[in-house]
């Protein structure tokens, strides 16, 4: 079956700096993502900040174009949509951020805000856009009542994350890339939001890329997940089976740096890894992962790693995969 959204071989890279001279250098925010998304799917993204996951993201969304590659929407290329086809595309694909709420028209009430895809993307008549807003109010648990005639200043954190929700699946998406969505709100209300979207995909099966540093939030709500490092995806594969064997040493890392993630507990974001995150200006040759891998050999450092597949659905990106899912000890970190 045609996978719901793909992207193959996905590049973006900006241009910045503007130095003394005008020189500009190029930024390789994702470099070389290929990835396949099914209806009804929870994958989570996960990796340090600046790896290129929102970049990914916004491409998936079509927000933003590739400087090469291409994504596919139910098998067909984004920019080859046209008409009816692309209006579908930008129904089907909606974006929760960190504070969705916040993206609201500021000068607008929210209930009108989540009126607008109503009656434009869905041309809904103005009585029926109104009456459905206020389903999608109680849907998402604010009393219509009281909060469609709010602005979106005049809501709490997570009331307005939730009327950013409330938004987003107003137009019936089958995908949702959902970008840190709880990471600014309390843990309390974090727990609360993640089982409305969980809630929400039972009822409606969307699919969702959930992007987040939690790998408490990945076991919550994910069943795959794609670990990326400097704009490359290093492991992906079945949550269980990568939390539970880890193919990549990066990975290893992330998880060693985190409480056991369960999701009853409360979890503090410890410092993941020692060493920063290399410049995305200038990744370095061969694995990327090198200059902060406790196994990194000469190879590391000269070829990129070839993708190893394992039999329970895990795939890493590193030269020692099979060693590393054998168990042998990972040292500290070299700086
Ligand atoms: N419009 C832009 N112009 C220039 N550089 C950009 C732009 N957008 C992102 N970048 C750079 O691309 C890299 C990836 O950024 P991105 O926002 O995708 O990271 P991220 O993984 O989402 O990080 P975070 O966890 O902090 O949100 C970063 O180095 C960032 O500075
Ligand atoms: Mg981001």
């Amino acid at each position: 079956m045609t996978p719901l959204i793909e992207g193959h071989q996905l590049r973006k890279t900006f241009a910045v700096g503007r130095g003394l001279f005008g020189a500009r250098r190029a930024l390789r925010a994702v470099d070389g993502v290929s990835l396949a998304i099914e209806e009804g799917e929870t994958v989570a993204l996960v990796g340090e900040s600046g790896s290129g996951k929102s970049t990914l993201g916004r491409l998936l969304l079509g927000l933003t174009p590739p400087s090469s590659g291409r994504v596919t929407y139910r098998g067909r290329a984004l920019e080859g949509l046209r008409g009816e086809a692309w209006r579908r595309f930008r129904r089907e694909v909606q974006v929760v951020f960190q504070d969705s709420g916040s993206a609201l028209n500021p000068r607008r009430t929210v209930g009108s805000s989540v009126e607008l895809p109503l009656r434009y993307g869905l041309r809904l008549g103005r009585q029926a856009a109104r009456r459905e807003a206020a389903a999608l109010f109680e849907r998402v648990g604010l009393a219509p009542g009281t909060y469609l005639q709010r602005y979106p200043h005049e809501l709490s954190g997570g009331q307005r994350q939730r009327a950013g929700i409330a938004r987003a699946i107003a137009s019936h998406p089958r995908f949702v890339v959902a970008d840190e969505p709880v990471a600014a709100l309390d843990v309390s209300v974090r727990a609360q939001v993640l089982r409305l979207l969980r809630s929400i995909q039972v009822d409606t099966g969307l699919a969702y890329l959930f992007i987040t540093h939690d790998l408490g939030v990945v076991r919550a709500i994910a069943g795959r997940v794609l670990v990326i490092y400097l704009g490359v995806i290093v492991e992906s594969g079945p949550v269980g089976s990568v939390f539970r064997d880890p193919g990549h040493p990066y990975t290893r890392a992330l998880l060693a740096a985190t409480p056991i993630p369960d999701p009853a507990r409360r979890i503090t974001r410890p410092e993941p890894l020692h060493g920063d995150i290399p410049s995305p200006l200038a990744p370095p040759p061969g694995c990327r992962f090198h200059t902060r891998c406790p196994l990194a050999q000469e190879v590391c450092r000269r070829m990129e790693p070839p993708v190893v597949p394992f039999p329970d659905g895990v795939e890493a990106a590193c030269h020692f995969a099979v060693e590393v899912r054998q168990g042998v000890p990972a040292g500290a970190p070299t700086s």
